[in-house]
């Protein structure tokens, strides 16, 4: 974590709410915080997806990847190890399973993924709702060959992984699409590609809708970006949990909430 990044961390965690509930006053955010954001049981998949993960962090296999959007703070060439895309870009394991508990909970049909990787997280997804078609883009090539033997490995079925740029294949993927259930942007952290995948996926949402923002305080315009989504006015609820930031549409929150809290 950079200096900046750090002082932003402890201002969060002296500012946000208690990670318990206390004073939270929406039935739907305290609801949803202690029984799914807070619920820290293990459940049965998680050993074999974590598997997967340990075996990548010790692979020394190196493959060519294409350098997309605003790339990494700490992976500069295009050469990469496997080990180190396991260390550097993946979503950490408290938070791909928390995006499986949120599955588990909501039930979403429709999925869609902003950035496969290795496939992790998206194996993650795809457990949390196995009856949910999980769609994830990833641009390179060699990295979503890695995340289809990953997915073989499990013999996971209802995940569609889309390979090419995500301006190509957003719209391919929305063009066979109703509606989307939930939707996690782990792709591409720029201001203007964050807003603009917002704004494509937007008619495509339902009440239930959730919409999981990846990395929200990784730098100014990642910030510009959240703030600007958190003011739609579709938007009824939002929270920030520093390194994710879900949002919701649900009319039946009459005003329009923000909550930050511990994680
Ligand atoms: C942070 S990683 C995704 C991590 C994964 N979601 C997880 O939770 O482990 C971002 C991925 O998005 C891909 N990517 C970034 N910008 C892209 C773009 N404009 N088009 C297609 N793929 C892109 C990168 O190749 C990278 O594999």
């Amino acid at each position: 974590m950079n200096f900046q990044l750090l002082f932003k961390y402890l201002s969060y965690k002296f500012t946000a709410r208690h990670k318990y509930g206390y004073g939270i006053h929406s039935p739907f955010v305290f609801d949803l915080l202690t029984k799914t954001i807070r619920n820290f049981k293990s459940f049965n998949c998680y050993k074999d997806i974590e598997n997967i993960r340990k075996t990548a962090k010790h692979s020394k296999k190196i493959i060519e990847v294409e350098d997309f959007g605003a790339g990494s703070h700490i992976l500069k060439s295009n050469k990469r190890k496997i080990k180190d895309i396991a260390k550097y870009s993946l979503t950490k394991k408290k938070y791909s399973q928390l995006l499986f508990r949120l599955v588990n909970h909501f039930k979403p049909e429709t999925i869609l993924e902003f950035g496969t990787s290795l496939g992790i997280t998206t194996i993650y997804l795809a457990k949390g709702n196995s009856d949910a078609k999980v769609i994830s883009l990833e641009g390179s090539k060699k990295i979503s060959d890695e995340a289809k033997n990953n997915f073989k490995k499990l013999n996971i079925k209802n995940i569609k992984l889309i390979t090419g740029e995500f301006d190509k294949t957003l719209p391919k993927a929305l063009s066979g699409i109703k509606n989307l259930d939930f939707v996690f942007f782990d792709g591409n952290h720029t201001k203007d590609a964050t807003l603009s995948y917002f704004n494509q996926c937007l008619p495509y949402v339902l009440n239930d809708t959730v919409f999981v923002f990846d990395d929200i305080h990784w730098s100014e315009q990642m910030e510009e970006a959240w703030e600007k989504i958190k003011k739609h006015k579709k938007i009824t609820v939002t929270i920030d949990l520093f390194f994710m930031g879900f949002v919701f549409f649900r009319k039946e929150n009459y005003y329009k909430q923000d909550f930050k809290i511990r994680f």
